[in-house]
Formats: C-alpha cells, structure tokens, sequence
C-alpha cells in the first residue's frame, strides 16, 4: 500500500482566529504546542540537515483524544518551531501511533536515492476496527520513508514489518537505535509489561533478541514509550546503556511517568548495572522526572554534537483530555540535555534545559544575597526587584541554604488570589510543586490532589533551584538537574507576582538571578 503525500496547509479549527490563537491565557509562550487541536506524545524526534524534528501524536479535528496523526514540525536551535504539515495520516491498517525515525546513513534500507540517505520512521499502527470488535490482535509495527527532509513520507508496501504475535493488547511504541558495535538496527517496544528489544539489518525483517524488565521497576501501570541507547559516563570513558520506560499509570505522584534503568546492551540482551539493580527490585523505580507533568518524553537521534536530547509531552492521562484550554490541548516540556553520572546513591541521569534557550533571555536581575524569614514577616521580593519581568514568562536560578526545619516557596500569584508555590522542604529532604491554590482544578479530582514532591539526592550545602514559568506550567531542574519536576497549572489571570516564602525557619538565598523570556511565536 503506497501513501499519498499529503501537502495540505496546517489545519485550524474553525470559528477561531488565527490572532486568538496564542493569546489563550493558558498558552506557553516559549513552549511548544500545536496552533489548534489535540497533542500527545512526541514522535520520530532526529536531527537531519540541520533541523530538529519533532513529530507528535496528533488528531487535528477535536481537543480531545482520536485517530492519530504524526504531526510535524521543526527548528534549528530547539528554541523557535515552525509548524509543517501533518506528515502521516491514519490509513486502513490503522491509526498511526507513537514511534521514532533516524537517518539511514548506510542505506541499509535501500530507500535512499542517489547517495541521498533516506529518513526511516518505524510507528505503531492501531487496528480499531479490532478494538472495536473485542479483538487483541490490534497493534503491529511499521515503517515509512522520507526522500525530502522528512516533510512527505512513503510508507512501506511490506507493512506491517512486525506482526502482531496474537493477541498482545499493548504491542507498541518503537524506538530505533542503531548498535554501532553489531552493525544492525535494534528497536525497543513496549508489550504490556515488560519491553521488547529486536534486531533488524534492513528495517523490513526483524527478529526478537530479548525481553526485558517484567520483574523490574514500577509495574502498576502499562508499560508505554521505551528507548535504549548508549551513553557515557560524564567525567569517564565509560559507556552505559539507559532503558527510559514510560508507565501509565504508576508514577510517582500520580498517573504517567517515566522511569528509567541504566546498565548494559550485549547486542541480545539489557543487563540492568548491578549497582543499580537495588534501586529497581521490588516494585521501586527510579523516575526521570517527579512532576505529574512529562510524559512519553524519548531522546533524538542523530545529535551531530553528541548530546542525549530529550522532550516530552506536558501533560499526564489522568486530566490530559479536561485541561481547560481553548482550541488546541497539550504542550512540550522544554527539550532537555540528558547526562549520566555517577552520584552517592549511584548511577543517574541528570537532565537540564538546552543552553539554546539562553537566546529567549531578556530582561535580567540580579537578586542581592538576603535571608528570607518565617511567615508572618516574610521577605517578599518587591515588585520593583524584578521590573519588568513577568513571572509568567521567566527563568530563576536560586541558590539557597535553608535552617534545618526550613520549607522555602517561590510563590507565584495574581490578582484573583490564586497561588502557586514550588520549593524545598529541608525537613522532609524533598522538593514540591503546590498547585492545589493555583487556579482550576475542577476538571479532575486527580489534578491538584495535594502537592507534588520530590525526593532531594544531592548532598551539597546550597540547593539549587533553576526554574522556568511560562503561562500555565512550572519546570524545576534542581541541583543541576539531579532532581526535576514538570507540573502544569491554570489560573484564571496570569500570575503577575513572585515573591519567596519560609515557614518554620529562615533560608539564606546566598545567589539569585532572574530573566524575562521571550516568546517563540
Ligand atoms: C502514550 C500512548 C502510546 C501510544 C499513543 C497513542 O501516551 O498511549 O503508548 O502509542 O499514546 O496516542
């Protein structure tokens, strides 16, 4: 079956203006979300010719959940995207699901034209007819090919390339990564439980090399969204392998999360690292992210500079589908750096925003050293301390040390008295994102429950606090990204005041800087 390249221009919904659609109170500024209609996870993510793409699952006819789309678009610094048109459309095999593309520089597949090599996406299709109809032989995998920078696709007339075995609800998700040291194409899928690790020259065949992970990790949810590849140690010459799982529901405060594994990849198997393993046995998981907010987040390939590049989608499937946006929902995290070090309580991945979101930076303070006292005479950072930057739109870097019984806020609020806080609590040892008082929560009761923790790992003295606002959502990347938390919200006004807050003892800020940031579109 050959597709038909479709080249309409970029769906809106009808009866909304153009002018109306990022004016939208709960519209990240600086964020990526689609102009209208519904988004889920980010797909095909690679960097070709000088382009990030960024494909996601997508249904242009409604706000809510339907027949997926690849949506696309793409940039070259991660910071501004351009809108493209939809690159695959459901078919009679099915809905097109979550998946991943890369570069076949070898043209293994044969795709390629005229030393042009050619992009190869490997996607889930989606039988709902066989849904539908009761039957669990729904979900197979396929592939399509791109001879244009990825903005027309051919899907291969062998599809599906991986046949349902029968009978396997959740058979999903492919992940392409390409084994250097093997010489062949290996992907991972998400099968109920556990993830799948198989093995293709060519793209077309493919064997089964593995299984992995079915009594490890956190298993209270479906096992969506893997990824395996290669990383090095920061500081060595050493190479792990990281599994990234994601898990609906489960996570560690609620609904979808991403966990993850780090070891070794043989060419068959992933061998959890031993020193790892006890972080992982017995139901516990170690989580990329702590807030209820970054979902289906996978890594792109072929990076020329190396760096693991990750983004996910904002938002979580216990409300994803109620949030209280206009005319599109959902966003992305901003993309993050992913690095994997050695830490006191052992292997880790620590995850930071790109250095290319520095280029959103505008106005900038520096914020002098001072003690922020308890509640009551609380130290409130003046309207003036930050001028014109609007906490809304903003970036923070705060290095802090708390007394010992210390819980320290950023407080985020507006006129209609609606509050968000997010920051540490020196006792309990964690951070926390409070969106119980910061606007709608009516849509779901699983939405601002009580507050998101975290729990802190790093040791050092001064805890670090880097934060990004923008409109609806809060991203924490703390002690350099050892402990993360993406959390959304929405007030009915936007936030228009920052100030900081310490109950039950004082927190020293020995460092502050802040900046307005600008927006993408
Ligand atoms: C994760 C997920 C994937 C699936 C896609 C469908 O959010 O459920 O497992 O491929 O969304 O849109």
């Amino acid at each position: 079956m050959l597709a038909a390249c479709h080249n309409e221009p970029v769906t809106i919904i009808p009866n909304v203006r153009a002018t109306d659609i990022y004016a939208d109170r709960h519209r990240p500024q600086f964020h990526f979300s689609p102009q209208t209609g519904w988004m889920n996870d980010p797909n095909g993510l690679v960097f070709y010719e000088g382009e990030y793409h960024l494909f996601y699952q997508y249904y242009p006819d409604s706000t809510v959940w339907g027949p997926m789309h690849w949506a696309h678009a793409v940039s070259r610094d991660l910071v501004k995207w351009e809108h493209l048109p939809i690159a695959l459309y459901p078919d009679s095999l099915g809905y097109i699901f979550s998946g991943s593309a890369v570069v076949d520089w070898k043209n293994t597949s044969g795709f390629g034209k005229n030393g042009q090599p050619p992009l190869v996406a490997m996607f889930t299709y989606h039988d709902m007819e066989a849904e539908r109809a009761g039957n669990d032989t729904r979900e197979s995998q396929a592939i399509a090919y791109s001879l244009d920078r990825g903005r027309t696709w051919v899907k291969y007339e062998g599809n599906p390339v991986i046949p349902n075995p029968g009978k396997v609800r959740d058979f999903r998700d492919p992940k392409l990564v390409w084994d250097e040291a093997r010489s062949q194409w290996v992907t991972t899928l998400a099968v109920g439980q556990h993830a799948e690790l198989w093995a293709s020259p060519d793209f077309k065949t493919w064997k089964k090399l593995s299984e992995f992970g079915a009594d490890l990790g956190n298993h209270e949810g479906v096992w969506e969204c893997p990824d395996m590849f290669p990383i090095k140690v920061e500081g060595t010459g050493e190479q792990r392998w990281v599994i990234l799982q994601n898990l609906n529901p489960g996570g560690p405060n609620g609904g979808s999360a991403v966990q993850y594994f780090v070891g070794d990849f043989d060419g068959k198997n992933f061998t959890v690292d031993p020193s790892f393993l006890p972080d992982v046995q017995g139901g516990k998981a170690v989580w990329l992210d702590h807030g209820k907010d970054n979902y289906a987040g996978v890594t792109w390939s072929d990076v020329p500079d190396g760096r693991r590049l990750t983004i996910g989608w904002m938002s979580n499937w216990q409300y994803a589908q109620q949030v209280p946006t206009l005319a599109w929902r959902s966003a992305c995290t901003l993309p993050r750096v992913l690095t994997l070090r050695k830490t006191a309580v052992g292997y880790r991945l620590f995850s930071e925003p790109v250095k290319e979101l520095e280029a959103l930076r505008q106005q900038h303070k520096t914020l002098e050293p001072t003690t922020v006292h308890q509640l009551g005479a609380n130290f409130e950072l003046a309207p003036n301390l930050l001028d014109s930057i609007s906490p809304a739109q903003m970036e923070l870097v705060l290095d802090i040390e708390p007394s010992a019984n210390a819980r320290f806020s950023v407080e985020l609020s507006n006129p209609k008295g609606e509050v968000y806080r997010i920051g540490y609590d020196a006792k309990a040892n964690q951070f926390f994102s409070d969106r119980t008082k910061a606007g709608d929560h009516s849509f779901s009761p699983d939405f601002a429950k009580q507050p998101s923790v975290a729990p802190r790992i790093s040791k050092d003295k001064t805890v670090r606090m880097h934060l990004f606002f923008d409109a609806a959502s809060a991203e924490l990347f703390a002690d350099g990204g050892a402990t993360v938390m993406t959390e959304v919200f929405f007030p009915g006004v936007r936030f228009n005041k920052l100030r900081l807050v310490a109950e039950g003892g004082e927190v020293k800020v020995v460092k502050g800087e802040a900046w307005g940031l600008g927006r993408i579109w």
